[in-house]
């Protein structure tokens, strides 16, 4: 059993991943309204991913013996004026979560919750590689600025990004 701390700040990052799911979602079915399918395939992703993280989170509660209490999902903004805004706004939210995910490792070792500060280095390696992923996305956009023709290629790319194996495959 988790310590109530540690219980309700697992139950607010599952909020949050959720909510982070919700943002991506938006971010894809924008793009592909705006007749990018690669760049509506890459947020499609995240948006499995995000759903992902939030139930690694909820079967390692399941798992401790705590209660999973799900919360109201606020809502998220629907349009973005370039991709590279979209991608912008990304990188600040994973940065924000990065430092939901520091904080639950802080409160963890302040605990002594050795099998919790364990579960949870998975994600702090998770978001070194989204923060790095969104990163260079944004290097290419900037590179490309207004050029269609690159915009064009970069979203076929974007594409070809395959779905992660799922918390419940992963055994
Ligand atoms: Fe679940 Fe993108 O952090």
């Amino acid at each position: 059993m988790l310590s109530k701390k540690l219980e309700d700040a697992i139950n607010k990052q599952i909020n949050a991943e959720l909510w982070s799911a919700y943002l991506y979602l938006s971010m894809s079915t924008h793009f592909a309204n705006e007749g990018l399918p690669g760049v509506a395939n890459w947020f499609e992703m995240q948006f499995r991913e995000e759903q992902d993280h939030a139930m690694k989170f909820m079967n390692y509660m399941v798992a401790k013996g705590s209660k999973v209490k799900l919360q109201p999902i606020d809502k998220v903004d629907t349009s973005w004026e370039t991709v590279l805004k979209a991608f912008e706004d990304s990188l600040a939210h994973e940065k924000v979560v990065t430092a939901l995910i520091n904080d639950l490792v802080a409160i963890a070792r302040d605990e002594k919750d050795f099998a919790t500060d364990n579960m949870l280095q998975w994600f702090v390696s998770e978001q070194v590689e989204e923060e790095d992923s969104v990163q260079g996305i944004i290097d290419s956009l900037r590179l490309i600025g207004n050029d269609g023709h690159a915009i064009y290629m970069l979203d076929k790319e974007l594409g070809q990004r395959d779905p992660e194996p799922t918390a419940t495959s992963i055994p």
